[in-house]
């Protein structure tokens, strides 16, 4: 299939595009560079042979996204591009709804203006709000918490309103639990700019020197040892159910939200022994307040992927944690 991937630069898109690859697939990337290197394409070409051919533009710029798609015709788009900082959304929500939901209404209105009605769209966990119970399956009530998961919330709205009423439409809502680790070469990986919010990059970033110490947000949350439970899944496995659902694709017309996840949840203390355990590395950790907007626990029930996509995560956290060593080991600065 020849496949427009936005936002394909950056972490989870670069993975995507060595599995479509793979696969046998032809990628054009669209990604404004906003959050990402150019240097992450040379790095999938490394890996696969293959350089997938970057237009270097906004999605909120029409004229590129319509010249994108007049140039050539697609048969999918996956879409991964938009801002993903939650505490960034809170302080500028102007700015989440600009970026994420206005481009993401100008990509959808140019595909269907070309005859391009197969979607992949990067959907979050972030969806099922601070959830009653777990594990999550995909009929669990849906609301979010802040700006940057309503533009998830609202694109997923969206995106039923649209096939409902055009039945040419196909689209897989993929909605992402943790993703973590990188390729297992060590090439490409996450690159996050400033201080990492998320657990894994600011586990790695210890562990290279680059950060004195680990604060674990809270050990009072209801769990076995206090700690917030999450299901860390691995970026290739993430990267390889998107492969999975464009094969699918052809059959599923509608709009269909399908968890990626792996099923299991890991405390964060869980989660940094693996990695003490993995690397051989001890890291420093010290426990600190709850970070506000946290849940306890969020965990996939991942088997509609697995009926639906014949797919199912076939990596641990051991790999994770070794993948995620390797890569901030090789490229402490990242792509710089
Ligand atoms: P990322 O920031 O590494 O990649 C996003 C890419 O989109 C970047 O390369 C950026 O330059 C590009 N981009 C942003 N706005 C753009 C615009 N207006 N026009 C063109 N390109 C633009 O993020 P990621 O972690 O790879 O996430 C990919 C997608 O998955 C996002 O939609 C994110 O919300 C979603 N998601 C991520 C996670 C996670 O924890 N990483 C979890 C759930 C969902
Ligand atoms: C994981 C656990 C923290 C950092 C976020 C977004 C979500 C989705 C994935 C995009 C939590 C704890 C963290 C630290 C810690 N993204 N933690 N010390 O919050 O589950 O999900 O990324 O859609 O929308 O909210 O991931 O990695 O930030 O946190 O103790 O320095 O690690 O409290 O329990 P989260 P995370």
């Amino acid at each position: 299939m020849k496949i427009l991937v936005t936002g394909g630069a950056g972490y989870i898109g670069s993975h995507t595009c060595v599995e479509a690859i793979k696969a046998g697939h032809e990628v054009v990337v669209f990604d404004n560079l906003s959050n990402s290197s150019p240097e992450s394409l040379n790095r999938v070409e490394k890996i696969t042979g293959v350089r997938p051919r970057l237009i270097e533009a906004d999605l909120l710029d029409r004229a590129a996204v319509k010249a994108a798609f007049d140039e050539q015709k697609y048969d999918a788009v996956i879409h991964f591009a938009g801002l993903k900082a939650v505490g960034e959304s809170v302080a500028k929500p102007w700015m989440y709804y600009n970026n994420n939901l206005v481009s993401s209404l100008v990509l959808f209105d140019e595909m269907r203006a070309h005859g391009v009605f197969d979607l992949v769209f990067s959907s979050s966990a972030t969806v099922y709000g601070d959830p009653d119970k777990v594990p999550l399956a995909e009929d669990a009530p849906l609301s979010a918490l802040n700006p940057y998961g309503r533009t998830k919330l609202w694109i997923e709205d969206m995106l039923r309103d649209i096939s409902a009423a055009d039945p040419r439409w196909h689209i897989i809502l993929l909605r992402y639990f943790n993703p973590v680790g990188a390729h297992e070469s060590g090439l490409i990986g996450e690159d996050p700019g400033g201080i990492p919010n998320n657990l894994m990059p600011y586990i790695t970033q210890v562990a290279v020197g680059k950060l004195k110490e680990l604060t674990v947000f809270g050990n009072d949350y209801p769990t076995r040892d206090g700690t917030c439970i999450r299901d860390y899944i691995h970026v290739c496995d993430l990267a390889e159910g998107h492969i999975s659902a464009l094969n699918a694709i052809d059959k599923m017309p509608g709009c269909i939200p399908i968890n990626l996840g792996t099923g299991d949840g890991f405390t964060v203390l869980e989660l940094v022994h693996a990695f003490e355990k993995a690397t051989g590395k001890p890291l420093p950790h010290k426990i600190g307040p709850r970070r506000p907007g946290d849940s306890p626990a969020s965990y996939a029930d991942a088997s509609r992927a697995e009926k639906l996509l014949g797919w199912k995560t076939k990596r641990g956290v051991n790999e994770i944690c070794r993948d995620a060593w390797n890569w901030q080991s090789k490229n402490p600065n990242g792509y710089k």
